[in-house]
């Protein structure tokens, strides 16, 4: 039996920050609401020539720098995005060029929204433990400024642009991954979604304007129902209980959402990490960034437990178990 591990870990974000003060410019709104309600103090903002795949590269760059690791084995490459520089080619390809990894690789994007990342995880253990591939590089980036309607109050204080990327790698010891659960509920589709067509889904008009639209009500409520229950069936995939879990690091859409959450599992606030409070929600780049920084922080260690969660439109969603098992860093990261 072959296993897979994260062997290393990347990031990166846009320079420019766009606080709290300064969206009081631009709607009618106020630092206190949206740190109250939400817990997010300033994201940032990619500029106008900087895309997914220039965010992805970065974030690939500062792993290979941390890690001292080469992509020049990479046999695949799986970017988790919903904000794609282009309908196709996709990021996966446009950074297989720019990385010099070998065009022998494969290279796929998946759209799976926020849960985006963790779906991409799971896709590179199954390959890897599968003996497929043995080495592939999974990255969660989002370029949501682009998208985001900075007239509507209600989606753009959430919202910002960033990635995380890491190597899983085949391991001939053990299996790093220990459980498993995902799912997609079709019939939430219209409540968070981007279109510039004309177009129903679920009998509802959407609205074509191509920037994201949410009824962040709807979303809320059903995350904060779902997730739970699913963390729940990744314990029972893997044989554990919460008890074991070391960290708990959830899609940061919403600091409220995460509170509740974790009084519904019974689970210490304290160890759930989020990324949202500098960062806001960077979609698919959420929880490797969340990783990241609590790797950066020395609070996650090799040898922990660390149960993700993602959610978003689809509905989907999708959670993992696994053990830490990084390689040793060769240089200290630059803060991000
Ligand atoms: O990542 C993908 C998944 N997405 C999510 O998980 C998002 C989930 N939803 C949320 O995070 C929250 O629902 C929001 C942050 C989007 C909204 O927070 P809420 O506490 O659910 O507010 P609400 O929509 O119930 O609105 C309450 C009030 C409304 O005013 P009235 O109708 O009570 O007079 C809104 O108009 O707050 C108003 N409001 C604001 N006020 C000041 C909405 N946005 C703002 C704002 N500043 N930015």
């Amino acid at each position: 039996m072959k296993g897979a591990k994260i062997t290393a870990i990347g990031a990166y974000v846009p320079a420019r920050r766009l606080t709290n003060h300064d969206l009081e410019q631009i709607v009618d709104t106020d630092d206190e609401w949206i740190v109250q309600r939400t817990g997010i103090r300033e994201r940032r903002i990619s500029r106008e020539d900087e895309y997914t795949s220039d965010l992805c590269a970065a974030a690939v760059l500062d792993l290979m720098n941390r890690y001292g690791k080469s992509v020049q084995d990479v046999d695949m490459i799986l970017v988790a995005t919903s904000t794609p520089d282009f309908s196709f080619p996709s990021v996966a390809s446009i950074l297989q060029n720019r990385l010099g990894i070998p065009a022998t690789a494969g290279a796929i994007d998946m759209s799976a929204a926020c849960a985006g990342f963790v779906y991409a995880l799971h896709t590179a253990h199954a390959y890897v433990a599968s003996g497929l591939h043995r080495k592939v590089l999974v990255v969660g980036a989002d370029a949501l400024s682009k998208i985001t309607d900075y007239t509507d109050r209600s989606t753009c204080i959430l919202f910002g642009d960033g990635a995380g990327a890491v190597l899983v790698e085949s391991d001939a010891q053990q299996d790093s991954f220990t459980g498993f659960h995902m799912g997609s509920d079709g019939s939430g589709a219209h409540h968070v979604y981007r279109t510039n067509l004309s177009h129903k889904v679920n009998e509802v008009d959407l609205i074509d304007t191509g920037k994201l639209v949410q009824n962040g009500r709807e979303v809320f409520r059903w995350a904060v129902r779902t997730v739970p229950q699913g963390v729940q069936q990744v314990l029972n995939n893997a044989g554990a209980s919460m008890e074991q879990v070391d960290w708990f690091i959830p899609h940061s859409a919403n600091l409220r959402m995460i509170e509740p959450i974790c009084e519904r599992m019974n689970y210490p606030f304290e160890q759930a990490l989020y990324s949202l409070e500098y960062f806001g929600n960077t979609s698919a780049a959420s929880i490797p960034l969340a990783l990241d920084l609590g790797v950066r922080e020395g609070k996650v260690v090799n040898g922990q437990q660390v149960l993700l969660y993602g959610f978003g439109a689809g509905l989907t969603h999708a959670g993992l178990l696994m053990k830490l098992a990084l390689d040793p860093e060769v240089s200290r990261p630059a803060p991000l």
